[in-house]
């Protein structure tokens, strides 16, 4: 089915002028952007986007690290997208990524893995809505 999912590329990527080369990464695996913004996130922003991890030992790292610099936020639409997106995303830690995806090419730690893709539908619908508003997702 045609799914949408949320994607965002890090501050580490920014930081190096990734959004490009990432982005034509996600087009080439067959999605298709439809919203796209820069946004340099609040460290109250960061917070309540990750919520669902802040009992984790990192949590305070990871919103300190994404609060840094700006990112693009985006949708991604296409034939399964969801699940599309994390295989080209490839794992979370880059050292486990496989050959080809955005994270194995450009990622330098757990941390800063240059790139996060909604896990599932309710999440991708949730992280969605967090940063962007219906007029704002042209299909
Ligand atoms: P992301 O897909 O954005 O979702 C949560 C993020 O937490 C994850 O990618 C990693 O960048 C980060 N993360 C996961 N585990 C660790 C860790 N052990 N140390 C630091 N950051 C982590």
């Amino acid at each position: 089915a045609i799914e949408r999912t949320f994607s965002m590329i890090k501050p580490d990527a920014t930081k190096r002028n990734l959004t490009g080369a990432i982005t034509k990464t996600l087009e080439d695996a067959g999605l298709r952007v439809v919203a796209s913004k820069r946004v340099w996130m609040s460290r109250r922003q960061a917070e309540g986007f990750y919520a669902v991890h802040k009992e984790r030992p990192f949590f305070d790292e990871l919103c300190e690290f994404m609060s840094s610099g700006p990112t693009i936020v985006q949708v991604l639409e296409g034939e399964n997208a969801i699940l599309k997106n994390r295989e080209v995303m490839g794992a979370t830690n880059p050292a486990d990524a496989a050959e080809g995806t955005i994270r194995k090419m450009f990622a330098t730690s757990i941390g800063e893995n240059s790139v996060h893709g909604s896990d599932a539908p309710e999440t991708a619908a949730e992280e969605i809505r967090y940063w962007f508003s219906d007029v704002e997702i042209v299909g």
